[in-house]
């Protein structure tokens, strides 16, 4: 008989028909009652056994275990749960040495000790959950882009070039160690190389979406990207998946309007189809605070700050304002800023979280930023000071989306890759947009992780990726 899946079941009033599920054990109590768990939900489904089952049978249904149950689904006279399974017969599909088996440790494990066993930390409730919250939101995005006509650009992992300019960028490359071949003057000699040139894994899909926006009119990527910038915090990741549309004849204004959409949609689509798993995530974030001092903890559950973020427009102010507002804040007068405030600094996360946590209370978006700290594609504001670039900021997690109108003028263009030392020769491929039918076009990117982070209220962005890669961690 074909599986059902204990979620069709748990779902499903219906009682008095056979069934087989398959799964894994999460608890076996009084040598009768099995907690069935196979992934498709949060919560287990108890099959009964009978007591006269064979003993050795019996001795080999332990935590973890995967077990094949036939039975009939019938009401159910415990507590807790409307159907239950009356087995007929239990098959042991793959045994588990309990001896062995972390899970059984009575404290419930940490998750920094969870991200050591690969294999166990799916096998969790909040593991499984919020995996089901990133399947359910990866889905959004497609549906999102898809309804309205966005066209999804696969744009390349391995690139010749620097889309941010940042220089954080992880080598590929075939040459050996040692005995690097190398031209006449010592430098490397990449013309040996695999793709006869220099290239790396990619920080953004950015520059080859531009040309597929500037054909389809409105794109998408929706790819994993590499950063190899040394920073060891909760928000960092050195792989991480990245959403970028790019929309043509589309200017800032526009380009606010669609991310602010964008989350709105994907977040209302997570709590209409993932109400249990984010139940069980608010829940265990209440926990987790009560170990907080007062003044830490988060003056809205999770579910309530979502369904706010939904009925509330994100807030609107420019750079400059924004520097206004944290220069004539309480935490600066009373000097409370590790870093420096003044017009023309890149905000600190501190910066940023002040304005979205204290200030405005919700997200922000922030316009406008000094040209000097953003990527040379961002078109140039008449004052010649600022260009077109928009952040927005969540609480709790700061920079979610980074994006801007771009510069489509070719001449300015070019000269701003000139000031800033990108290499316009090798970048023709990207300019040619700008010579041939360029026209006004923006586009943004978002961290996925950063908004999993958000919408499951997970702390450490390394628990909302399946594997993570940080400094010095890769892992499995
Ligand atoms: O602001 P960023 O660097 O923008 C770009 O890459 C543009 N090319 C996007 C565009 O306009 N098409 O990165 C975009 C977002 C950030 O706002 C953040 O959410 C996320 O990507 N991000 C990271 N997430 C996890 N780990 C990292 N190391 C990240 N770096 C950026
Ligand atoms: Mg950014």
């Amino acid at each position: 008989m074909a599986r059902t899946k204990i979620k069709d079941i748990l779902n499903s009033d219906k009682t008095d028909y056979s069934v087989t599920i398959k799964g894994w054990v999460r608890s076996f109590r009084n040598n009768q009652f099995i907690a069935m768990n196979d992934g498709s939900c949060l919560n287990n489904l108890q099959a009964v056994i009978d007591l006269g089952t064979d003993e050795a049978i019996v001795k080999r249904i332990t935590t973890g275990a995967a077990l094949s149950i036939n039975g009939t689904v019938v009401a159910s006279l415990g507590k807790g749960q409307k159907v239950e399974i009356k087995a007929d017969s239990v098959e042991i599909l793959g045994d588990c040495d309990n001896e062995k088996y972390p899970l059984q440790l009575k404290n419930r494990p940490s998750l920094e000790y969870l991200r050591e066993i690969a294999h166990l930390r799916f096998r969790t409730n909040t593991f499984g959950a919020v995996f089901r919250v990133r399947h359910t939101l990866a889905y959004a995005i497609h549906k999102f882009f898809h309804e309205r006509g966005f066209v999804y650009m696969h744009t390349p992992i391995i690139t010749a070039s620097d889309a941010e300019g940042a220089g954080e960028m992880f080598r590929v490359t075939t040459l050996p160690f040692d005995g690097t071949p190398r031209k006449e003057d010592g430098t490397v000699d990449y013309a040996e190389d695999f793709f006869g040139r220099s290239t790396n894994l990619t920080v953004s899909g950015q520059l080859e979406g531009e040309l597929a926006a500037m054909a389809f009119g409105e794109i998408y990527t929706f790819g994993p990207t590499f950063r190899a910038e040394n920073s060891n915090t909760a928000r960092h990741l050195a792989e991480f998946w990245m959403i970028e549309p790019e929309v043509a004849f589309a200017d800032l204004k526009d380009n606010m309007d669609l991310a602010e959409d964008f989350i709105q949609y994907v977040i209302k689509y997570a709590l209409e189809n993932c109400r249990e798993d984010l139940e069980f995530l608010q829940t265990r974030l209440q926990d987790e605070e009560k170990q907080k001092s007062q003044n830490e903890r988060s003056e809205m559950a999770l579910i309530e700050k979502l369904e706010f973020v939904l009925a509330n427009k994100f807030e609107r102010i420019t750079y400059t304002q924004a520097i206004d507002i944290l220069l004539d804040s309480p935490a600066y007068k009373k000097k409370k800023f590790l870093y420096e405030v003044k017009w023309g600094i890149d905000m600190q996360s501190e910066h940023e979280r002040y304005l979205v946590e204290k200030h405005f209370k919700k997200p922000v978006i922030v316009t406008d930023y000094p040209k000097d700290i953003k990527s040379f594609y961002m078109r140039m504001n008449e004052d010649g000071k600022t260009v077109a670039a928009m952040d927005i900021l969540a609480p709790g997690i700061g920079e979610i989306v980074g994006g801007s109108q771009r510069e489509e003028r070719y001449e300015l263009l070019v000269q701003r890759m000139e000031e800033m030392g990108v290499p316009v020769e090798e970048m023709s491929w990207f300019l040619d947009t700008r010579r041939f039918g360029s026209a006004p076009h923006a586009g943004f990117g978002l961290g996925f992780e950063r908004l999993v982070l958000f919408v499951t209220g997970m702390t450490n962005i390394r628990d909302v990726i399946p594997f993570p890669r940080t400094p010095k961690n890769a892992e499995f």
